[in-house]
């Protein structure tokens, strides 16, 4: 651990702003526990539903020029088993877990919530923006401020830990919603997820590459829309940002930081550069506070803020 690298989150400290992306590394303890020996600072449990869910048959995920395609379909234990992973997790480390749930409704959220506040997770993130389950669900919920602004509310009200909203790009003003969510009591944004829905076709095959056919797009062709959206919306709140899509480097993080983010999800990062790319890019930053005169990663300058 570097104490360069050192900074607070919503009133704990952290080793490291790295923060393993939900959904990336599953919600097996000893997988998480391994995230923290690679050098995250933060990890994201995958979202978990009420049932659990086997998710959609294969294949899920492609890679093309420029990113990855996925469609999971929010495959997971469900909440009870997955927060048992949690508890065990606990038992051997005791580093912030950040428990990401998906609910189809407020109720729903609100039963989650429940279970959560019972469970040994740190934070809570609202994952109101898989892209992948609107033929099961309809329009994912982060399309409506009005739905985050309920759900949200709903949730601050019983929750009895900080609260992450995890945003969708996909939306004509993510800023809009954003204020939305820190007005109905969000403690911290997360975002963004992942960009679409798109589609790959096979060309020798003439089927979809992927069986359900459309995907969520994440990977370094993402990375500009994270950036320009954790600006816009650093501009118009005052709640802390998880920034995230197409972080692979150093400097990609340090980029983020400057866009406005406390903290920096990774996530398809690890399909590029392993498991390792946390410590990679902890030590890419490392070797760009030094080149650059800062002392500690929380001085990273912020561009000023955009007026209006
Ligand atoms: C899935 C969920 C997400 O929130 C996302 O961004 C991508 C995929 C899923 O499980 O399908």
């Amino acid at each position: 651990m570097n104490k360069k690298l050192s900074v607070d989150f919503l009133g704990i400290k952290v080793n490291s702003p790295l923060v393993v992306a939900a959904g990336i590394m599953g919600v097996s303890y000893s997988t998480l526990i391994k995230m923290y020996q690679c050098g995250a600072g933060i990890v994201t449990t995958k979202s978990l539903t009420i049932e659990p869910r086997t998710g959609h048959k294969g294949p899920i995920i492609a890679e093309f020029n420029g990113g990855l395609i996925n469609s999971v379909g929010l495959s997971n234990p469900g909440i009870d088993d997955g927060l048992k992973e949690v508890e065990e997790f606990k038992k051997n480390l005791s580093m912030p877990v950040i428990v990401s749930i998906f609910g189809s409704s407020a109720e729903e959220f609100e039963k989650l919530i429940k279970c959560v506040n019972d469970s040994k997770a740190d934070f809570v993130e609202l994952n109101l923006s898989c892209p992948n389950v609107s033929d099961e669900f309809g329009i994912p919920l982060s399309a409506s401020g009005e739905a985050i602004f309920e759900i949200v509310s709903r949730v601050k009200k019983i929750s009895k830990r900080p609260v992450i909203a995890k945003l969708s790009p996909n939306v004509i003003k993510i800023k809009d919603i954003a204020v939305l969510a820190q007005k109905a009591g969000a403690d911290a944004l997360s975002l963004i997820n992942t960009v679409g829905p798109g589609m790959l076709i096979d060309i020798k095959t003439v089927k979809p590459v992927l069986y359900n056919f459309f995907g969520g797009l994440s990977g370094p062709c993402i990375k500009p829309i994270a950036i320009r959206a954790v600006y816009e919306v650093y501009s118009c709140v005052d709640i802390p940002i998880i920034g995230m899509g197409g972080i692979m480097t150093g400097s990609d993080a340090v980029e983020i930081m400057m866009a406005g983010a406390t903290l920096v999800g990774i996530g398809s990062g690890v399909y590029y550069r392993g498991v390792e790319i946390f410590k990679k890019v902890n030590r890419e930053m490392i070797i760009f506070l030094k080149e650059n005169g800062y002392s500690n990663i929380k001085n990273i300058k912020k561009l000023d803020k955009l007026n209006g």
